[in-house]
């Protein structure tokens, strides 16, 4: 069996990805030429930086650092806010390729004017995220629950194109539960499970010092350090959520081992941060090729024979 006869294609709310792999919202996805370059790129969907109301810059520098196993970032939402991604669309979907807006109001109202307007687009799904941790004076909505119920009442009634909502990382069997009642109530398509942990902190013992400078040196950890907790909420939640919504698995992909760790999980689809930063575009190629050649080793000829299929022992 040739890798090309692998079926790695999947699809998340009725929208077809060609295969299993795409960028996470995050690096290199701000700028038009940087969205170009997902769109010619092996990714199988093409996702937006979260974007705001209005430009912004961000966080000051440093605010983004490599570590060995991963990254600590506190970029603060940089992004050429909404309008310059809607205006943008049309030239993005001349590549045929699904795009995803990601969208990260800093209140309800912010998500309801944004929501709206994507709704009006011609973006194939929105992700709406309810946990960016590095915004000064702005929790995390996904930690909290009445907020968080709140949010999903104002932007599910805003229309028909697919709605997700990217959340936090939880850690006791309460928090899952609460959530995934919460959004039982919704019609919520997709979740895309984890964002960073927010608020860590990461120190130079040679200096003495934090490594970035937002927030007191707190950021968004990320990479290999955080993909045990992710493939934890993508399992939880797979078994506390109804089959129809469906999953992104996000956090510490960096080979074609870790995104076949996420579909034993119950991922439909990863997405990849870090790696892509630490090494371009390249990477969904190589991801691709090596999921595949795994699948092809253990006689699978479709993700499909996978997906969920964790042993417990
Ligand atoms: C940023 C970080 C996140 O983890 C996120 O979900 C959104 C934005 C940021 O700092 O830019």
């Amino acid at each position: 069996m040739t890798l090309q006869q692998i079926n790695t294609s999947s699809t998340i709310a009725e929208v077809n990805l060609s295969n299993y792999i795409i960028n996470a919202s995050g690096p290199r996805c701000t700028t038009e030429d940087e969205l170009i370059n997902l769109a010619q790129s092996d990714s199988a969907a093409i996702m937006t930086k979260s974007c705001t109301l209005l430009p912004r810059s961000g966080n000051p520098e440093p605010r983004y650092q490599t570590l060995e196993h991963g990254s600590v970032q506190s970029m603060g939402l940089p992004n050429l806010g909404y309008q310059a991604y809607l205006d943008m669309l049309p030239r993005l979907k001349q590549y045929n390729k699904p795009v995803i807006v990601s969208i990260s109001g800093l209140s309800i109202s912010d998500n309801v004017e944004m929501v709206s307007k994507f709704q009006q687009s011609e973006a194939d799904l929105l992700e709406v995220n309810f946990s960016c941790p590095n915004v000064p004076g702005k929790p995390q909505l996904g930690y909290d629950f009445e907020q968080t119920e709140k949010a999903l009442a104002a932007i599910t009634k805003l229309g028909d194109k697919p709605l997700g909502i990217k959340l936090p990382a939880y850690f006791d069997m309460n928090h899952f539960e609460t959530v995934a009642n919460i959004l039982k109530k919704f019609p919520i398509k997709f979740i895309s499970s984890i964002n960073s942990i927010g608020n860590t902190l990461v120190i130079d013992a040679d200096t003495e010092s934090t490594i970035i400078k937002p927030n007191s040196g707190l950021g968004g950890l990320c990479g290999s350090y955080i993909k045990p907790i992710g493939l934890a909420n993508v399992r939880t939640f797979r078994s506390l959520l109804p089959k129809e919504i469906c999953i992104f698995g996000v956090g510490g992909v960096y080979t074609g081992i870790d995104a076949f760790e996420y579909l034993l999980a119950g991922a439909d689809a990863v997405q990849v941060a870090t790696c892509y930063q630490e090494q371009g575009s390249e990477c969904f190629t190589r991801l691709n090729n090596e999921l595949s050649t795994i699948l092809a080793s253990k006689g699978y000829k479709d993700i499909n024979e996978v997906k969920g299929k964790l042993q417990t022992i």
